[in-house]
């Protein structure tokens, strides 16, 4: 009974400083994530201490240089100008704040299984300094059981327990880096807790700041909701890749047939092909749910089929080139190729797990001379995967240059390029975009 008392004043009090905003709020990994969920933290008046192991992005924040391209580092420097924005890289701080919300990576091994060592990692940080009255939240898009099994696992090995002593929740991250319409206050937060309370709180904090909340009854809830969109995502996305093949087999425009189903104003949501697919999110969060779903005699089938797919695309495209060379009497191996967009998608600066390298990468083996344009990437990033890959920096955007490769291959359709000046001065441009929808002599759309 004294527990259940001394709880639930605890959570009383903490959601007391939660909604007057006195409440500190930790944010552990300062990234494409955590950094935009920080300023919108400040921007409603909490005072934010982020955490983040990399201390370049910790000074960064701190002298006003960006290192996120496409976010107005204007509120960046103005939430760390009023003082509510601080960051650090002495985790002994983690006592610190009331709530700690983790937002750092969640990759898969070479293997591709969950590599779980960054949760892990931080949640044995926090268990170094837990106290009683604080409230953790997960952001980091993982399988469903996560927190309650692995973070509150580590947590409660310190003896407080989670809804007694501390508090615990999941909540996904939906951020969509460069999207215009929605950003992190404005997506609605889906909240689960490892038991009602923790979720009680995690909603009022999110309440707070966010215009909208939806709450689940549970973290593995909440872990699975996050898992769905993005599975669904990869499904429609190789689905429609497929078609693309089809469709091009039979001399049939795949753009114009999803312009017409488009038009379809119920029953359908468009998907547009590609080379491939990219990002932190899309290509390895469902293999999450195919790891987790073995411990359960179950492989689902679908993710597996979406997976095989999205990582045939990026060979099709450079079959698609190669034969479009061999029509003009050109072999690959020699011909100057200039690759447009690094960036797995279009007007931002991430190149993670980006299509555009595993096609570099062929097109080198088959002894192309690459280079790129990428207005959002003056110079290409060292890659997990393909570490020998040479060292380049973005080509100008000029007719000679143009004129001067054999090939322009459109991989990723950043919005300010010029692709009238493309397709006037390249003798070829191979087109995964549908950036042209007319007919060109030489255009290939692949
Ligand atoms: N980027 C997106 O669009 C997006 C969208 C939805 C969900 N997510 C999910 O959000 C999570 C974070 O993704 P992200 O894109 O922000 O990653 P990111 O790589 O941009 O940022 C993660 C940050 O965490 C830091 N970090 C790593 N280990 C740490 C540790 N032990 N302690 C403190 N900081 C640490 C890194 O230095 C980095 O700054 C992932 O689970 C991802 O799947 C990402």
């Amino acid at each position: 009974m004294s527990a259940t008392v001394s709880s639930t004043s605890r959570a009383v009090q903490l959601r007391a400083r939660i909604e007057e905003r006195t409440a500190l709020v930790g944010i552990i990994g300062l990234g494409y994530v955590g950094l935009p969920l920080a300023l919108t933290f400040t921007e409603r008046q909490f005072r934010v201490l982020g955490f983040d192991v990399d201390r370049k992005k910790v000074d960064s924040l701190h002298a006003g240089d960006p290192y996120i391209r496409h976010l107005d580092w204007g509120r960046v420097t103005s939430a760390a100008g009023s003082g509510r924005l601080q960051a650090t890289s002495d985790f002994l701080r983690l006592s610190e704040p009331d709530v700690l919300i983790v937002c750092v990576p969640t990759p898969l091994t070479p293997q591709r299984e969950p590599d779980m060592s960054y949760v892990e990692g931080t949640a044995r940080q926090i268990a170094k300094s837990l106290r009683r009255d604080q409230l953790v939240v997960l952001e980091s898009t993982t399988y469903p059981g996560t927190t309650d099994e692995l973070v509150r696992g580590i947590l409660e090995q310190t003896g407080l327990v989670s809804g007694r002593d501390f508090f615990l929740a999941f909540s996904p991250e939906r951020e969509d880096p460069g999207n215009s319409s929605y950003g992190t206050a404005t997506i609605p937060k889906v909240v689960g807790g490892v038991d009602p309370v923790s979720g009680d709180l995690a909603q009022a904090l999110y309440g707070g700041v966010i215009s909208k909340t939806v709450r689940v009854s549970s973290s593995r809830t909440a872990e699975a909701t996050k898992l769905v969109e993005n599975i669904f995502r990869a499904v429609n996305i190789a689905l429609v890749n497929e078609l693309k093949i089809v469709f091009d087999r039979m001399g049939i425009d795949i753009w114009e047939v999803l312009d017409a189903a488009s038009t379809k104003p119920f029953g359908f949501m468009r998907f547009n092909p590609g080379p491939g697919w990219g990002g932190h999110c899309i290509p390895l969060d469902p293999f999450y749910l195919t790891w987790k779903a073995r411990e359960y005699g179950v492989t689902p089938k679908f993710i597996e089929l979406a997976g095989e797919v999205n990582e045939q695309m990026p060979h099709y495209v450079v079959e698609k080139l190669q034969a479009a060379l061999n029509d003009r009497g050109k072999a690959m191996k020699g011909s100057k190729i200039l690759v447009f967009g690094l960036a797995y998608k279009k007007n931002i600066d991430d190149a993670r797990e980006s299509p555009a390298f595993v096609i570099i990468d062929e097109l080198l083996r088959k002894g192309a001379v690459v280079s790129y344009h990428d207005p959002h990437i003056p110079q290409a990033p060292s890659v997990r995967n393909w570490p020998d890959l040479p060292a380049m920096t973005s080509a100008r955007l000029e007719p000679e240059t143009l004129a001067a490769c054999d090939a322009a291959l459109i991989v990723t359709d950043h919005s300010s390029v010029d692709y009238a000046l493309v397709a006037r001065h390249a003798p070829l441009v191979v087109d995964t975009r549908g950036v042209y929808r007319e007919s060109l002599p030489n255009l290939v759309k692949s």
